[in-house]
């Protein structure tokens, strides 16, 4: 059945895509990159901002550009909690406002405001309001604060944040983009998965069932995925991701994994994940080996296993739809149920904001957790 959606990789400040994405904090940067006394720029959701930690180890957001002659903030010198411009050093404040004007005799800085935003940090990560009006609360999630080994990733990729949220909800394709990887240990790809998907306070509980096994999982709205996942030497862990727009057709992923170990199993951990990271180091870029397989000189199969080989196979499947293509037109299936949920949901709230309308008010319980078990009855609790 065909359905009318709105555009969902329009994300410019103007478009209601864009307004829904900003409506909610949506994580900018990692907080261990960025040290005291350090500004760089940033760009996300089409738009480049100013990101800056002052010397009080307050991390700031503001506009791009100053507003004397538009010098590039983030080649600024962080003075305090403040950001000089390079040019000729007029200062501002965590929330765009002025403060200094040292050439002027006569300063008219509080007359001068650029943009700027809140921010706040949680888990290890700068998350950012860029909406109107007052921000929503950030979500909390309990079994990280619970568990204080985290693992923190971040991967940068060449298709729209849309896309990969798409393919966060769509299980289907691990028997068959995923056929070739180590998700058959864990029971993932040897068959196709009964699927359900409910519409929750927080996003979509979405469900797959292969058998006795069931793995539960949600998205929490608008772009953020929670579920299990499993690595061979970390076991099943909860994973959360969020799928950022950086452009229309780019996206970056923020993403926290719970590591359940602790003393001696944690440094063993450590051990291996630092080796895991250096083997990728002496393999092909997995971008390039995607290009080359849309290129045609490769097949997916016919590439070795290797540890990021689902990414390979993910940017394949990603990077093989045409960018900006019209979903509109796709011909859906019982078994794309729970991306038929997600694009109902989003079209439904962008087309709220398109006519002025209220948006549903989201809410995330802390105790909320992804589960994946043998036992459905025990997954259910
Ligand atoms: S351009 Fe920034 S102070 Fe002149
Ligand atoms: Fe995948």
């Amino acid at each position: 059945m065909a359905m009318d959606y709105p555009d969902f990789t329009a994300i410019g400040p103007d478009t209601a895509t864009g307004k829904f994405l900003r409506s909610f904090w949506q994580p900018v940067y990692q907080s261990a990159k960025l040290k005291p006394g350090k500004a760089v720029p940033l760009r996300l959701l089409g738009e480049d901002f100013t990101l800056f930690r002052g010397t009080s180890g307050k991390a700031s957001v503001i506009a791009p550009y100053c507003a004397h002659r538009g010098l590039k903030l983030s080649m600024g010198r962080v003075v305090g909690d403040t950001v000089e411009c390079f040019y000729h050093g007029w200062t501002y404040d965590g929330r765009g406002q002025c403060v200094a004007q040292p050439a002027e005799k006569k300063s008219f800085a509080d007359k001068i405001k650029i943009g700027g935003y809140p921010t706040q940090e949680y888990l290890g990560l700068i998350f950012c309001y860029f909406g109107e009006g007052a921000a929503p609360p950030l979500p909390r999630f309990s079994v990280y604060e619970e568990n204080s080994f985290h693992e923190i990733r971040e991967s940068h990729r060449a298709w729209s944040a849309f896309a990969q949220l798409e393919n966060s909800v769509d299980e289907v394709h691990f028997a068959f983009t995923h056929r070739k990887s180590k998700f058959s240990d864990v029971g993932l790809n040897d068959e196709l998965p009964d699927l359900g998907a409910e519409e929750t306070d927080y996003g979509i509980l979405r469900i797959g069932r292969r058998g006795n096994l069931v793995r539960k999982s949600h998205i929490i709205m608008p772009n953020c995925m929670f579920s299990m996942v499993f690595e061979h030497f970390k076991g099943w862990a909860e994973h959360i991701a969020w799928r950022v727009p950086v452009d229309e057709n780019t996206h970056v992923n923020f993403m926290i994994d719970c590591v359940h170990k602790t003393g001696a199993d944690a440094e063993e951990y450590s051990r291996l994940r630092a080796e895991h990271r250096a083997s990728l180091k002496d393999l092909e870029p997995a971008q390039k080996v995607v290009d080359r397989i849309l290129r045609g000189e490769l097949h997916c199969d016919d590439i070795e296993w290797r540890p990021d080989i689902v990414l390979i196979q993910d940017g394949v499947a990603m990077q093989g739809q045409p960018p900006g293509r019209d979903r509109s037109k796709d011909i859906l299936g019982a078994s794309d149920r729970q991306v038929v949920m997600l694009r109902s949901i989003w079209g439904r709230e962008i087309r709220a904001i398109e006519q002025g309308q209220a948006t549903k008010k989201w809410s995330v319980p802390p105790e909320l957790v992804p589960t994946s078990g043998t036992d459905y009855e025990a997954a259910k609790t």
